[in-house]
């Protein structure tokens, strides 16, 4: 059987920390509500360090804390995926009936969530080693649909939000660190010079 190293059983211990804390306030008696924005704020930022993993891997091949951060993808990944869930189930509850859950994805605001939400339930869903065996190419495909979930989850984020500038500002690293990996498709010897630049200096 698996076990977990020290590192990644602290780690899971950090990650946990706010939704024990979430937990512990809605058992001391707060509303369900209490619990949908921390939750929903949690689960994006997971969902965007996740994906900030690969094009950092691109751009910093060699870096020791590059490889931890791969190493442990999974447990971010699937945290991202449990606070979602955590945050569905305290909204749902919040709601309280399903009529009205259902009467809602009507909204652009609510579809974008629901949508989101099935993609990354369908990818945790597939990380497991068997399921990276049997689909193949196919595993990879899939996994990619991360980006389209993190689309639809800034949407739902700004569409909810008086103010864009906090959803703006959670999804500003990823874009950069993509901006950055193309730049380096492109310019490749613009970005060798730096390298070279930083490490005389
Ligand atoms: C499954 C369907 C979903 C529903 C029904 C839903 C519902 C909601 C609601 C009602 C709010 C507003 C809470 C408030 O202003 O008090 C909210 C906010 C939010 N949700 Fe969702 N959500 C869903 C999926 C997701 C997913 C999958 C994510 C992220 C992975 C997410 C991230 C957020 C964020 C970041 C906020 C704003 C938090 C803030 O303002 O600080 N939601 N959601």
């Amino acid at each position: 059987m698996p076990t977990l190293s020290r590192s990644s059983t602290v780690l899971c211990l950090l990650l946990a920390l706010p939704a024990m804390l979430l937990a512990a306030g809605l058992a001391g008696g707060e509303p369900w509500r209490f619990a949908i924005r921390p939750s929903g704020d949690v689960a994006t930022k997971l969902l965007v360090v996740t994906l900030c993993i690969s094009p950092l891997r691109a751009l910093f091949p060699q870096g020791r804390w590059i490889a931890w951060l791969v190493s442990r993808r999974r447990v971010f990944g699937l945290s991202a995926f449990f606070y979602a869930l955590f945050h569905v189930v305290v909204f749902s509850a919040s709601i309280g009936r399903l009529d009205w859950i259902i009467q809602g994805m009507a909204f652009a605001s609510m579809w974008t969530g629901w949508i989101a939400f099935a993609l990354l339930a369908g990818i945790a869903a597939i990380s497991n080693q068997t399921a990276v065996t049997r689909l193949g190419r196919w595993w990879k495909r899939i996994q990619r649909l991360a980006y389209v979930s993190a689309a639809l989850t800034l949407a739902h984020w700004l569409l909810l939000s008086a103010s864009p500038f906090e959803a703006l500002v959670h999804f500003g690293p990823l874009a950069g660190l993509w901006l950055a990996r193309v730049a380096r498709h492109f310019f490749p010897p613009v970005f060798r010079a730096n390298l070279k630049d930083r490490s005389r200096s």
